[in-house]
């Protein structure tokens, strides 16, 4: 079994921090720049309820294109595959997660799939409820029962810059209202995507809500279906295929799980069958995932034989 103390953690955790002097947190959304390159901290959360945890576990951050993967399943659960799937489709694009260029050139003009900027906000579109706040509050009490923690919230200040800043994600929305893949007014839907973005949580509860992926949607520590089978399967699918973006064919050769990252530095690893995995890293590559985040799995993934290829 993997990993089965706090110290050899750290030791991986040590190791694997070496890399972050050469990343950069994200800028984009103003708020997140005042993030420390230098962090990493990281979990593991087994079936059986034990976890272990390396760094500074109580570092609260946004989960940004994590929580592609839950909305995501919400949207399967409401609308069913056939209604999501016919307004995104499931192949990977090998372009940066914010560009607009396929959404022109493929036919038809809906986007390649619900990992990147386009897919996601076609997804988190079809999140059902009234209005924002029904739907902000569904996919809150989702993800605080994927985590067992109902303190789970969004960070304001975040949430708002990236409103304020978010211009090329608007452009996305209304490329993608005139070919009728959305059908709602784009400043509703940008509140609520740049809230569900900026949902707030720490290694330790990413760690557990990656174990339920890994569980097939099962929360291990009641047994309760969280998230149907066959909807688990299509979101770790996704996470193998693009969950790292145009950096995802070298993390399956490197690494072999399905994980996903967002851009204030976490990942989420769900090792099927065995436990979950989060992480916190702020500093990013240059495709945005987590610099010291990703060499700390390659390292885990070599010491304890994880690649499920
Ligand atoms: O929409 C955005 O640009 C951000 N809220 C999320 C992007 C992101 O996390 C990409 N991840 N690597």
């Amino acid at each position: 079994m993997p990993c089965r103390t706090n110290e050899e953690l750290q030791n991986l955790v040590e190791e694997a921090k070496r890399e972050a002097p050469a990343g950069k947190v994200a800028d984009y959304i103003p708020a997140l720049e005042k993030a420390n390159s230098s962090d990493l901290s990281a979990a593991i959360f087994y079936p059986d309820g034990t976890c272990y945890s390396a760094g500074d576990i109580k570092d609260q951050f946004t989960l940004q294109s994590i929580s592609k993967v839950i909305s995501l399943a919400l949207a399967l659960m409401d609308r069913g595959e056939e209604k999501v799937f016919s307004l995104v489709g499931q192949e990977p694009t090998g372009d940066p997660f914010n560009s607009i260029v396929k959404l022109e050139s493929h036919s038809p003009n809906k986007p390649l799939n619900p990992m990147i900027n386009a897919g996601a906000l076609a997804v988190t579109h079809l999140i059902a409820g009234v209005d924002v706040t029904e739907r902000l509050e569904r996919l809150l009490c989702f993800i605080q029962d994927l985590t067992g923690n109902h303190s789970i919230t969004y960070n304001k200040d975040i949430a708002e810059s990236e409103f304020e800043t978010a211009f090329l994600n608007r452009a996305l929305c209304y490329f993608m209202k005139q070919h009728c893949v959305i059908d709602e007014d784009v400043e509703e839907l940008m509140n609520l995507y740049t809230k569900q973005c900026a949902i707030e949580m720490n290694s330790l509860d990413l760690a557990r809500m990656g174990c339920v992926l890994a569980m097939d949607g099962v929360d291990p520590l009641n047994g309760r279906q969280l998230i149907p089978f066959h909807i688990a399967r299509i979101c770790k699918t996704f996470m193998v295929t693009c969950g790292m973006y145009n950096a995802s064919g070298e993390f399956a050769i490197k690494v072999g799980i399905p994980a996903k990252s967002g851009v204030s530095g976490g990942v989420m690893g769900a090792v099927p069958g065995r436990f979950g995995i989060g992480i916190y890293g702020p500093a990013l590559d240059e495709k945005g995932n987590s610099i010291a985040g990703l060499k700390l799995l390659d390292i885990m993934s070599k010491k304890y034989s994880l690649s499920m290829f």
